[in-house]
């Protein structure tokens, strides 16, 4: 039996922690070709643990040139994408709205939108050179779920959700199927540093009563990202949080 995504080509960007690695490491163990993409310098492990034909590559998604650099050398090497996991993101700080730093608002715009944005043209233009692809954004149930203190955070990924259902009806008919996942509270390097009673606190609001581990979205992502799984499924938010989001 042939691995799902044998002879596909994937990129995964914030691939050097959480859960970017985790789907980096999914996609190569179903037979993708993972190209392991990060601003930390964390993907060369990465990269290395999964192993040929994994490779590890330096990028900066809210450097459009970065962007351009990367596109570039995909196109080179491969012709083409048929895989994109546009997942690298920060969360910013915690602050009522009308304290809330505009600079911190700025960073978090640079890369979760700005940058997500960069990259999913990107992919885009790789995947129609392709004859087709599939696109998983990774947004968050704050994209339709308000909370307070992270106005920045939330505002962004409300703009991933929304470039998710756009590009999905722009590139329907190329062949290219636009989907986000919508993580709930997940146990990833995000997190450090978060309060333990906060977070035994956001435990205990969650239906199924545990935070999410990278594998619950590393799984969806490679469900929404197979062809022959999820041929019909596109301009959807999936949200994997336990339940939190259904009442
Ligand atoms: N963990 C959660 O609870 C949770 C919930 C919902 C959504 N998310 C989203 O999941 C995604 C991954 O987050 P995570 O929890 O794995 O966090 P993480 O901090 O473990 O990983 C994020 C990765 O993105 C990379 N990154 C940051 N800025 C970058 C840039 N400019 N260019 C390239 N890479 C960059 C970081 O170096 C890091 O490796 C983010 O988009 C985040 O908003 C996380």
């Amino acid at each position: 039996m042939t691995s799902q995504f044998e002879g596909k080509v994937a990129l995964v960007t914030g691939a050097g922690s959480g859960l970017g690695e985790a789907i980096a490491m999914k996609l190569a163990h179903e037979g993708a070709t993972v190209i392991v993409a990060d601003v930390s310098g964390k993907q060369d492990a990465v990269a290395a643990a999964l192993g040929s034909p994994a490779v590890a590559r330096t990028l900066d998604v809210s450097s459009q040139q970065s962007v351009l650099e990367l596109e570039t050398w995909i196109t080179e090497t491969y012709g083409g994408l048929d895989v994109l996991a546009n997942n690298a993101g920060i969360g910013g700080p915690q602050a009522l709205t009308h304290e809330y730093p505009i600079e911190a608002f700025d960073a978090v715009m640079a890369v979760n939108v700005r940058g997500a944005y960069m990259v999913l043209q990107a992919g885009l233009r790789l995947m129609l050179a392709s004859g087709g692809g599939a696109v998983v954004n990774t947004a968050s149930i704050g994209g339709f779920r308000a909370t307070p203190y992270s106005s920045g955070y939330i505002t962004s990924k409300g703009a991933s959700v929304m470039m998710t259902r756009t590009a999905a009806l722009e590139y329907a008919q190329q062949g290219i199927r636009v989907n986000a996942v919508a993580p709930g509270v997940t146990r990833t390097p995000i997190l450090d540093g978060s309060d333990p009673d906060v977070l035994h606190m956001l435990e205990s609001q969650v239906p199924q009563g545990r935070l999410g581990e990278p594998s619950d979205v590393a799984n969806v992502v490679a469900f929404l990202a197979d062809d022959a799984l999820a041929p019909h499924i596109t301009g959807q938010i999936w949200a994997i949080d336990g339940g939190r989001s259904a009442g």
